[in-house]
């Protein structure tokens, strides 16, 4: 059943990560690794279990203690993931692919796919990883990387910073509007998108440099190699999406779709947007989350509304009243 979640750290200065205590590991052939390149770092320096499967409560300590996240966005991405990618009735999420560790499914349609699993949380336009379209989600993607480089180059002077996730953030739009004829621009994805643009200068920055350039060699450790840099020092203090306004704004781009052909995409105004924050939480409740249980019954229910409950403590937003899919209890 699902724990508390955990308290926010003490303790929150820029602090060695890079440790004895945490040594690096390949992932062994059974080991779970996903398209998030900070959990997979967290599973491979062993903050998070080497084989990839972790309760909430374990990503939220990991990503605290690892890099720094702030408590509230830690709590409410790990609760977004979970309840669409993991299992709420063994408390386990694969950060992967589909994993019999995270124990016996509950009935379809409910997936239980672990972070892979496409257009529930995972989608498109990803940095480093292809579009789900192209036949892999989540493996680190040689020829995206190398644009990632060369946008650096020209708009970072070889760093990677807010102006260059801007500029990246529009151009892997644009390929996929170009390219996937099923890309998908929509609530919740619209977000998570313009948010892990942050994340590298946020996160992988080495904590004990406060000028948010981040250094290409210790980006590729990460989103490669699964790799803390040598010495790598945590953020100097708790981050979430700081940046994602100045990153927006360079190219406004609203929620929508391409209709099954490319070059035809096409405005959705049901989805939830930067003016509607409320609407992401809402729709991803009743729709999302709905949608994968559509009638749920005893302990998966009540898992389910535990879960359901956190996720909405974290939102942040007391304008935003909670929601109640199959009825308050
Ligand atoms: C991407 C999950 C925390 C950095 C993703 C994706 C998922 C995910 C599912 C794939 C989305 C996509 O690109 O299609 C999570 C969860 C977290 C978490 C559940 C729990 C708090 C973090 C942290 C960092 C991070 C702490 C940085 C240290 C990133 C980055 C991407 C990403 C940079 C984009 C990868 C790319 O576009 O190539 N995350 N993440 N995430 N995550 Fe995380
Ligand atoms: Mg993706």
């Amino acid at each position: 059943p699902p724990e508390n979640p955990p308290p926010a750290q003490n303790d929150t200065s820029a602090k060695l990560v890079d440790d004895a205590d945490h040594p690096w590991q390949a992932p062994g052939p059974d080991d779970m690794r996903g398209p998030c390149p900070g959990l997979n770092t967290l599973a491979s320096h062993g903050y998070l279990p080497r084989n990839g499967i972790a309760t909430p409560a374990q990503i939220i300590n990991a990503t605290m203690f690892g890099f720094n996240m702030d408590e509230g966005t830690a709590k409410f991405v790990t609760y977004a993931a979970f309840l669409v990618d993991g299992n709420p009735i063994t408390n386990l999420m694969s950060i992967g692919g589909k994993s019999s560790l995270t124990g016996e499914d509950p009935p379809e349609p409910a997936i239980i796919g672990g972070l892979n699993t496409h257009a529930v949380f995972e989608g498109d336009a990803s940095m480093t990883r292809a579009d789900d379209f192209f036949g892999d989600n989540h493996s680190f993607n040689q020829t995206l990387w190398d644009q990632f480089v060369d946008f650096s180059n020209r708009f970072g002077a070889g760093k990677y910073n807010y102006t260059v996730a801007a500029e990246l953030r529009f151009q892997r739009i644009q390929e996929s509007i170009a390219t996937n004829p099923e890309f998908s621009f929509v609530s919740p994805r619209y977000f998570t998108a313009y948010a892990e643009s942050t994340f590298p200068v946020n996160f992988f920055v080495d904590g004990r440099q406060t000028d948010g350039q981040l250094d290409l060699d210790n980006a590729l450790s990460f989103f490669r190699d699964m790799r803390y840099p040598s010495g790598f020092f945590r953020a100097p203090k708790p981050m979430g999406a700081d940046g994602l306004d100045q990153i927006a704004a360079a190219h406004p781009v609203a929620p929508g779709a391409n209709n099954g052909t490319i070059n035809s995409y096409t405005l959705d105004p049901t989805s939830a947007d930067f003016s509607t924050f409320c609407l992401l939480y809402v729709n991803f409740v009743n729709q999302t989350v709905k949608g994968l249980y559509p009638n749920p019954t005893g302990v998966l229910r009540e898992a389910l509304e535990r879960n359901l409950g956190f996720f909405h403590d974290f939102l942040g937003d007391p304008d935003c009243p909670q929601v109640f899919p199959w009825g308050q209890i």
